[in-house]
């Protein structure tokens, strides 16, 4: 019993290590720049890991202690002595998970140490199971919702790394290890070329056919409207409300200037039932919607 179950475990493991590949041409192109990094590859860590962990059952299956070793050998593939999250003395499964949870702001970088990591948690399939994640919840709230059946029910929807992906220009410029620069990015952004983002794009969707209006809210400025829709419009987007850009020369905060659009969106009549964003400064300020989805974001800090 315990053996059937240490395999069926066993069996869990192969498929997710063979399943972190994800679909979408978009998420291909960068995974050759990937195998140039001067780390380990996550496949090559977790086979190891894998390959120690069927040694431990063959040879615990003669032993009462089978379960205890199954944990015993997970614990390096899973845990805190991973060295998939351990690197160069920094924890940087630690590190992300701070992020996440908005206890470290106001960063800048991410450690250098943690470039490799950054760049296997994006493009493995971790980032983008941690998305559908955020979006199974949201489309399962809307779902949920009553709506009064006047079309005053909008969603607002961050573009940078909720709808879009800038993951071509991150994955060749350090995976955030890099200090900021507005020219190589905007020179990227007017390309028009970032990919969607598929499980974001789900949500768009299913919005629409639920009758709830998106409504675009992003710090992109006015200037790049037009590349903005383009681009948009190229990853498969149509039907949202509006789209919302920053004027140009204004010196507010993202959360000032986002909550004082979400308020004239209010003050307009419209109903923010949700709004889903990769940065807290996304989700947070009133009125921030009925409810807020975050999605991950390892690679930049906007405050
Ligand atoms: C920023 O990007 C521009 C355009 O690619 C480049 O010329 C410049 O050297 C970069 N600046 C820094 C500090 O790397
Ligand atoms: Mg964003």
């Amino acid at each position: 019993m315990a053996m059937a179950m240490a395999t069926a475990k066993l069996v869990l493991l192969m498929v997710l290590v063979a399943g972190s590949s994800c679909g979408g041409s978009a998420w291909r192109g960068p995974l050759s720049l990937l195998r140039t990094l001067p780390t380990t590859t996550a496949a090559q860590s977790v086979e190891a890991a894998a390959e120690r962990l069927k040694e431990d059952l063959s040879s615990a299956a003669s032993s009462a202690s089978a379960s205890s070793s199954l944990i015993h050998a997970l614990r390096p593939l899973m845990g805190s002595a991973g060295d998939l999250g351990l690197r160069a003395g920094v924890p940087c499964d630690s590190w992300r998970l701070a992020v996440e949870t908005y206890n470290k702001r106001d960063w800048t970088t991410v450690p250098g140490s943690c470039e490799g990591y950054v760049g296997h948690y994006m493009l493995g399939g971790h980032y983008r199971r941690d998305s559908r994640v955020v979006v199974d919840e949201a489309i399962a709230y809307a779902e949920g919702l009553k709506l009064a059946g006047n079309g005053k029910e909008v969603w607002v929807f961050d573009i940078d790394e909720t709808s879009l992906s800038n993951l071509p220009y991150y994955a060749t410029h350090g995976f955030g290890t890099k200090p900021y620069n507005a020219t190589s990015f905007n020179e990227y952004v007017l390309e028009g070329s970032a990919p969607v983002l598929p499980e974001s794009q789900r949500l768009f969707k299913k919005l629409i056919s639920l009758g709830i209006k998106p409504v675009f809210l992003t710090g992109r400025t006015e200037d790049q409207r037009a590349i903005t829709v383009t681009n948009l419009r190229r990853q498969g987007y149509s039907g949202w409300m509006d789209l919302l850009l920053k004027p140009v020369g204004l010196k507010a905060t993202a959360i000032a200037y986002k909550s004082g659009e979400r308020q004239k969106l209010q003050d307009a009549g419209y109903v923010i039932v949700g709004n889903i964003g990769d940065q807290w400064s996304d989700i947070l300020g009133a009125p921030e919607g009925a409810r807020t989805f975050k999605l991950p974001d390892p690679l930049y800090y906007i405050g």
